[in-house]
């Protein structure tokens, strides 16, 4: 079966998963799907759809040139020197920060001449409501769980259909920091950070889920502080071991998703793992841009956690410890790794980041 024809999970359309996204087969049980408390707005045209112009099957990289018609009349998306008005004030939008498959980041300077970062989350083709109960949705988890390693948010609001987060500006996202080795001390100053959040999340049982480069942030202040972001596909476990992810980024998937298509604490504990390996090498260690079914076989026969071991040091060998094919293999908790991370000579004999 190609993935275009799989079922998505939950009810994801079809488009959306076939994206960025390999849809996996049905589990035996399904979780419970997720549902959002916030209000609708009452501006909102419920039932209306955002859809992009005729033509157009998903969005340009470049959300400046695309319009997107709710109700018959035409909006465009932010442009340098536009003003989106919250009822906390207006915001005077700046320059693209970076796009992804669900959002637009703009540099926006708010009411008290703050600059934040200005999310907006793109239509791409669906109905108002899915866009706004996606929004909802992150918004809801952002106010949740308040921690200095993520993200904060400020505002949340709706301006001419299209919704936005303001969150605090970060310098740049981890994949700025990739593509040659960083020294042992500095990986796991960042590691420690990440898993200080992860753990502080699966306190709160909800699996992240989507723990790649481009969705951890860093700000420089005296040392760098990484923020976790996008909590658009996190889940609350809500009591269950497992829960089934709507999509599936390639470039961080976890075994289980293959085995089982469902995700756990310990596949967050991958992924970290994953982004240790790729801070600590330089190089990812699930090649990207590999066909789907290689992929698939390299992931389910472990070639990243042999990555790991063929890095030949206690670092890599405890990378290789969070890559393992079974989750019951793994760390079973974010402290668990760093009680043994910080024994490591890498971390011991660090001269970056002296204890304060
Ligand atoms: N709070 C922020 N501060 C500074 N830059 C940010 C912030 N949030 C996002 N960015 C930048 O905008 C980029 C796009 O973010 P976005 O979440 O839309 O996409 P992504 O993380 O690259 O991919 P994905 O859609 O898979 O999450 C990020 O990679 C980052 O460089
Ligand atoms: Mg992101």
């Amino acid at each position: 079966m190609s993935d275009a024809t799989r079922t998505p999970p939950l009810g994801v359309p079809a488009a959306r998963i076939t994206q960025r996204i390999a849809a996996v087969d049905p589990p035996a049980a399904t979780a419970k799907a997720q549902t959002t408390s916030l209000p609708v707005p009452p501006s909102s045209p419920s039932g209306a759809t955002i859809s992009i112009a005729p033509g157009a099957s998903r969005p340009p990289s470049n959300p400046h040139q695309q319009s997107v018609r709710p109700t018959g009349s035409f909006l465009r998306f932010p442009q340098q020197g536009s003003l989106l008005v919250s009822p906390r004030g207006a915001y005077l939008v700046h320059a693209t920060l970076g796009t992804g498959e669900f959002g637009a980041v703009y540099e926006g300077v708010g009411p008290f001449d703050q600059v934040y970062a200005l999310k907006m989350m793109r239509p791409a083709n669906r109905p108002y409501a899915e866009v706004q109960a996606e929004w909802a949705k992150e918004v809801q988890r952002l106010l949740s769980v308040r921690h200095p390693n993520v993200v904060y948010i400020y505002d949340a609001f709706e301006h001419n259909s299209l919704f936005y987060l303001a969150l605090e500006r970060c310098d740049h996202a981890l994949k700025a920091m990739l593509g040659q080795p960083l020294q042992d001390g500095l990986t796991i100053e960042l590691a420690r950070q990440l898993l200080a959040a992860v753990q502080f999340l699966h306190d709160n049982d909800i699996v992240h889920d989507d723990l790649h480069p481009g969705n951890v942030l860093i700000t420089h202040l005296d040392r760098p502080i990484v923020k976790i972001s996008d909590f658009g596909i996190s889940q609350e476990l809500r009591g269950l071991p497992a829960i089934r992810p709507n999509v599936v980024h390639h470039a961080i998937m976890a075994p289980e998703i293959l085995t089982t298509g469902f995700t756990t604490k310990q596949s967050d504990l991958y992924q970290v793992g994953l982004l240790m390996y790729w801070m600590l090498v330089g190089e990812p260690a699930i090649p990207p841009g590999m066909a789907y079914a290689d992929l698939c076989r390299w992931v389910a026969e472990g070639e990243p956690r042999r990555r790991a071991e063929a890095i030949g040091t206690p670092l890599g060998d405890l990378i290789a410890r969070m890559l393992r094919r079974r989750e019951q293999f793994r760390y079973t908790t974010a402290r668990e790794v760093w009680s043994d991370l910080r024994e490591l000579p890498g971390w011991k004999a660090r001269e970056l980041f002296p204890p304060k």
